[in-house]
């Protein structure tokens, strides 16, 4: 019997990373093998250098062949940059059916009006992620399928990107000789391997901060209302780091990732200091960790405040009563959690990827989110397909588009 195997590639600014996982006879999860590149030709999570790309991608995914002793024909692809977006739609549809029963065909005219919105030519949908329905003026209705009704709306969030940005990546994995089964949000990959659904449907603001851009979803209610992406990521802190004290950028990246800090309270002593390495004709130098940390904390505030006036802005910060979960490499910073909580007065936590079986612990960690979470999102996939197949009742009508089976996922688990 043909193994089933799941495939997810996430191609960041800093590294690109292919897990491999197989579902076993149980239907649960397992981690057979996890490749890792330094990644080339990307910029602020996108794609500029195809044959750099190709290079680091091939790298990638041979090396989680390695690893797992598999051969990989298929998987999913990660997708990011600041051409992400997201929107809010509603559409309207009457119920004509003699016995007024609500149908998934329904939902699917339904859901088919509320993307009826104008799209730029030069930008793709990405994902339609089912909100709420209101039947006949009821609202805040999860699943109306079997509801008696002659009136459903359905309120949606639709996720939309650059077009060639996207082809770009899916050529460049053709390229390297696989096929891309779909391309996903990075940070809705990264979202289904640290959120839970408590805080999901409590609202939730999750971050995922890379090296290149900070990727933002605010969940209420259990589903996306704002997706945004903030072009700048801890890099930034870095090359701060590089200009005020005046070395190189990869002496910088040293120090930040050795010794930097992002909220000064956490300082044992005010007198802690960091070693800059002779360069050149200088000699080592000894400076302030404090000012280290302040460095940091201003650049990271800055981002956090961006994002604050944002969700302001939509009106939409007395929602997230779930706190703020942060993920991705930025997450490592000692103290960033306080600094969130500063600048939201709400609860952070650091977001990790969650156990899953055959991992090892030097991939439990926020840079490895959204690769995981990539094969997480596709395995609900498959057990949401399952358990359709196995409803004799949806049987009939078995004919839900892909793009909406992310929010059914939640009504089964
Ligand atoms: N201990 C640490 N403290 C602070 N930053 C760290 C630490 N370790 C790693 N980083 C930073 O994390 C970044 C990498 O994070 P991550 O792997 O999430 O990025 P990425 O997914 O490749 O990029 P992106 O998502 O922006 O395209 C690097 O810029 C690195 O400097
Ligand atoms: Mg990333």
């Amino acid at each position: 019997m043909s193994r089933n195997l799941i495939v997810g590639l996430d191609v960041g600014t800093s590294k690109i990373c292919t897990v491999v996982a197989e579902v076993n006879l149980n239907d649960q999860l397992e981690i057979v093998g996890i490749g890792t590149s330094i990644s080339r030709g990307v910029r602020k999570g996108v794609l500029i250098n195809i044959e750099a790309a190709l290079d680091s991608i091939s790298n990638s995914i041979e090396a989680a062949e390695l690893i797992s002793g598999c051969d990989i024909t298929s998987l999913s692809v990660s997708m990011s940059g600041s051409s992400v977006e997201g929107t809010n739609s509603r559409g309207v549809v009457a119920i004509n059916s003699k016995t007024r029963e609500i149908n998934e065909e329904d939902v699917e005219r339904v859901i088919e009006a509320a993307k009826a919105i104008v799209i730029p030519m030069d930008r793709e949908i990405l994902h339609v992620i089912p909100q709420e329905f209101i039947v006949d003026g009821i609202p805040h209705i999860k699943n109306p399928i079997d509801m008696m009704g002659i009136r459903l709306e359905g309120e949606v969030h639709i996720i939309t990107g650059s077009s060639s940005s996207g082809q770009n990546l899916v050529r460049c994995v053709n390229r390297a000789g696989f096929a891309v089964d779909e391309v996903v949000l990075g940070s809705l990959a990264s979202s289904y391997a640290t959120l839970s659904k408590e805080e999901r449907e409590m609202g939730v603001l999750f971050i995922d901060m890379g090296k290149g851009t900070t990727d933002i979803i605010l969940y209420i209610d259990g589903s996306p209302y704002y997706t945004g992406v903030i072009p700048i990521g801890v890099n930034r802190v870095t090359l701060d780091i590089a200009q005020v004290w005046k070395v190189p950028e990869d002496v910088a990246e040293n120090i930040k990732i050795t010794a930097g800090i992002a909220h000064p309270s956490i300082l044992e002593s005010q007198m802690e200091t960091v070693i800059i390495p002779n360069l050149g004709t200088r000699p080592p130098q000894e400076k302030s960790r404090k000012e280290l940390s302040i460095i940091i904390n201003s650049r990271l505030r800055e981002i956090f405040e961006i994002m604050r006036s944002e969700i302001l802005k939509r009106g939409l910060y007395n929602k997230i009563n779930g706190g703020i979960v942060l993920t991705g490499g930025g997450a490592l910073f000692p103290g960033i959690s306080n600094l969130i909580e500063e600048v939201f007065n709400y609860p952070a936590r650091i977001g990790l990827p969650m156990s899953i079986n055959g991992i090892g612990e030097e991939h439990i960690d926020p840079k490895f989110s959204s690769a995981l979470g990539l094969v997480l999102y596709k395995h609900e996939q498959q057990k949401f397909n399952k358990l359709k197949k196995g409803s004799s009742k949806v049987k009939r009508k078995n004919k839900i588009s892909s793009k909406l089976k992310g929010w059914f996922l939640k009504e089964w688990f």
